[in-house]
Parts: structure tokens; sequence; C-alpha cells
């Protein structure tokens, strides 16, 4: 694949109103159609001026957020709805794109909407930036509220929920039959720019067990969901592995609530939030006011503009008056003793050293349930494309890029691009946490001498795999013992 002929390509810009030349077809072209979902179909992609220009922020004098006595209502995976809730979840979205034509200038409309996610992540400025700090988690939570009052508000039913996309349950792994069912412009959850087919599934290495562990075992929420300047664990994987893996609009940020299906990827991003504080009692919401007192404007679902801060989303179901169903991660995560920290020589060596001490520490994990993970703070990730990119124990182990079952796996990092055009990326570091599967531990145990951790891009093809060795600002193993 070379770039150039993905950009010639002119991106989708109205997607359930065109006709049937969709990027599918125009990578089934290219031979890049069908398969493995990682391909990074849509590096090179640059979204239109047109598409820059209609994001622009909320203006007007805003009133508070108004208390929300309705009924607390059960928000529930996409997968499982009825056909009737299939109908009013369309019937729905159908009446907000319709606003997108009738009155463009109603706030409520499918592409304002979607607008407000492009200026706050991109076009907005550094100081708006929603992502890669510890608003990511209550932003995306207002806002999704504010959107689901709207759908509900447009079908006369402000007992609507939104539905989530549980890609965490291996069975609903493909984008929920609602959004792919009919796959085309007569359905409005539908979008042409999916590099996802509706037969394709999220690998298990994005959203499997070993990611969902390392994100709801988080000791404390800045491990979960970052601190004033840098993001959780999960706002990587899972969530933006889905961004890229789901591909097309959904692969910048910049235009992924252009896609119906953004809202329940996120709804299912803000139930992680929700399972997470549920976890352990340990697991609270910053109480910073500086947290607290984060504050953000939405138009409500009568076009009211509304202020909404930090401390009004912490308790959804009494405050925003919706529930997740019973966790499954709830019932089956340990209740873990306190982790403690394994440091390392990462800092002078630029390297991991797994010392004999490190060994015996880590190595409790076989044969227990105990747990063990290795964090990589401040990681310089590349910032040319939205991809998923693997790690490694050696360049070695990553040019050969065998994948979860391989040599030398450790975990990924995917990179979410805002856009292509000028500002690529907001932050070019991460914090990343891998859980210690036994067989991570093993590959850890063995290594001789110090470990140059590598990157490379998943899915390259042989030839063009270039591994990139990890500057990281420091690594360093946290261990737990398993109450029983
Ligand atoms: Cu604001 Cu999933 O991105």
């Amino acid at each position: 694949m070379t770039d150039t002929r993905i950009k010639n390509q002119t991106p989708q810009t109205h997607d359930a109103s065109e006709g049937t030349t969709s990027r599918r077809n125009f990578l089934q072209a290219i031979g890049m159609g069908t398969g493995f979902i990682g391909l990074n179909a849509f590096s090179g992609l640059v979204l239109p001026a047109s598409v820059q220009a209609q994001c622009a922020p909320p203006a007007g004098t805003a009133k508070k957020f108004a208390r929300d006595c309705r009924s607390i209502r059960p928000r529930r995976p996409a997968a499982t709805l009825t056909g009737s809730e299939i109908t009013k979840l369309k019937d729905a979205y159908q009446a907000m794109r319709a606003l997108d034509t009738s009155d463009p200038s109603d706030p409520r409309g499918f592409q304002r909407q979607a607008n407000i996610h492009c200026w706050m992540c991109s076009e907005g400025g550094a100081s708006l930036q929603v992502h890669g700090s510890w608003k990511f988690f209550a932003w995306h939570r207002a806002y999704l509220y504010y959107h689901e009052r709207i759908l509900g508000k447009l079908i006369n039913d402000m007992e609507f929920r939104l539905p989530y996309w549980d890609w965490d349950v291996a069975s609903h792994r493909k984008l929920p039959g609602a959004y792919t069912n009919p796959n085309n412009n007569t359905n409005p959850l539908w979008n042409s720019t999916r590099a996802m087919s509706p037969t394709d599934e999220i690998p298990e290495e994005d959203v499997g067990d070993d990611v969902m562990e390392a994100a709801l075992e988080a000791a404390n929420f800045a491990e979960f969901g970052g601190t004033a300047s840098d993001n959780g664990i999960p706002e990587g994987a899972p969530h933006g592995s889905v961004h890229v893996d789901v591909g097309g609009n959904m692969g910048f940020f910049q235009s992924a609530a252009r896609d119906p299906v953004f809202y329940a990827h996120h709804s299912n991003v803000d139930k992680m939030w929700s399972d997470w504080n549920k976890g352990s009692s340990s697991h609270t919401n910053p109480t910073d006011t500086a947290f607290l007192n984060l504050s953000w404007t939405f138009y409500d679902e009568n076009k009211v503009l509304r202020t909404i801060t930090a401390k009004q989303v912490l308790d959804h179901e009494s405050q925003l008056r919706y529930v997740y169903g019973p966790s499954r991660f709830s019932e089956i995560l340990p209740c873990l003793f306190d982790w403690i920290v394994v440091r390392t020589d990462w800092r002078n060596l630029r390297a991991l050293r797994v010392t004999p001490a490190i060994r015996s520490s880590i190595s409790k994990v076989q044969g227990s349930r105990a747990r063990a993970r290795l964090h990589l703070t401040g990681v310089t990730v590349p910032m040319d494309k939205s991809a998923v990119y693997r790690v490694y124990s050696s360049p070695e182990a990553a040019r050969k890029d065998e994948g979860p079952g391989g040599d030398g796996y450790l975990g990924t990092i995917p990179v979410v691009l805002n856009h292509t055009g000028g500002q690529h990326i907001h932050k070019r570091t991460r914090n990343v946490v891998f859980n210690l599967s036994p067989r991570k531990v093993e590959t850890l145990s063995r290594a001789q001498g110090a470990m140059q951790l590598t990157l490379v891009e998943r899915g390259a093809k042989e030839d063009a795999r270039r591994p990139i060795r990890v500057t990281a600002v420091d690594s360093f193993f946290t261990v737990a013992d398993v109450q029983q």
C-alpha cells in the first residue's frame, strides 16, 4: 500500500446520503478489503477542508446543568437489543440526521453533534483537548449524556438510553448488528467509511481479558483515568485500538463521532469507568477541585446551552439516570492486595533488566492467582498514522512479529491521530500498563541481560516492518497477591 494511492481517494463526507462507492470497495479494489483489520488502511487520509470548517465551538451564554429527575434506566448491550429497541434507536438517529438538512443551524443535528467532538479534540487547541488527561472520562460521559437526551427527545421518549458495544465480550466483537444491517445508506446507523466489515471482529489482543484486566485493576484514578497532564491506561487500549480497528471516520478524533457506532463504543468505555469504580472501595475518583470544577458546555434536547462540570457526572446513576447491566468484571476480578512497586534500573539503562530479585517477585504469578504488571511511562509514540503498535521484548522478536501467542510479545500501544493535516496528535507520550500473563512472565524471566523493548506497527508487511526502539521515561513492575 502506498500513501499516495490512499491520498488520492477523496474521503467520504456525507455518510448516509451518498451512493455505493464505499471506502471498502476502494480497499477491495486495491486488494486490501478483506482479512485482517489492523491494516491501517487510512494512513494518509486527509479530511476535506469543509469538514474542518464546520467544526466550531458552541456559542452563547449557558445555563446551569438541570437536575435530572427522569427514572433510572439501563443502557444495554447493542447486540442484545430487541427488534423494537433497534427500531427506536434507528428512528432516533434518522431524526437526528434529518435535522442536518431540514435545519443545519439546529445544534441537535447529527453533523453538529459530531462537530462537538471534532472541536474538543483538535480544532479547539490544547486547552480544550479532552484526550490524553483526566478530562477523558468525564468529558465523554457528559457528551454522551446530552447526545442521549437529544436522541430521546427526537423520538419523544426520554426513557431512551444509548446502547453500548461490549467488545470485551468475546461473542460481541463484530460491529453490533443494528449498525451494519442493512449495510448501506438506508440504515441511519451505518457509516460508509469503516475499514471494518460486518464480518470482521475486533482482535482479542485489543479488547480481551488481558487488556481489560490491565485497565480495571488500575490501583488509583491517576493510573485508570489519568492526571491533569497524562492519560490513563484504558484511553489507549482498549479505547484507542477500537478506533483504529473500526477505521474510516473512527480512525481520527476529528471525524470519529460522524460514525454512529462511536457513541456505542464510548458507552462501553464509560461502562469501564463505572466498573472500575465498582471494582473496589479504593477505586475512587479525584477529589482535587481542579478536576471537580472542570466544566464544559453542551446543547440539551431543547437547544438550551448548558454547562456541566466533572463533579456533576461522577455518579451516573443518581445524577445522569442511567445504569449498566451487571458487570462480568466486578464478578471475576479478584480481590487484590495493594500493588507493590518493583523498581528497575530503566532510568539508567533505557532498557529493561530483570534482575534475580525482580524475577522472583514477578514469578509469583506462576501457579497462583497473583498478578504482575509491566508499566511504561512517557513512551514516545510515532505520530505519522493512526495505528496499533505491538511491543516486543527485543528487536528480533519485533521483526518476527508473531503476535500475542508468539515470542517476546508484551502488548499493544494504539495511536489515534486527531487528523492528518496540521496538528497530528495532541501528545507524543503515553503511559502504558501490560498485564503479565504467566507466558509473558516466562519471556521476561528467560531474558539474559537488558532487553531493548521494541515497537512495531501491527499488520505491516514483513519487508515494510520498521522496529522502533521504545523510548520511555521509566519502566517498573507492580505485583499484587490475591485475597483468598
Ligand atoms: Cu474523544 Cu474515542 O474519542
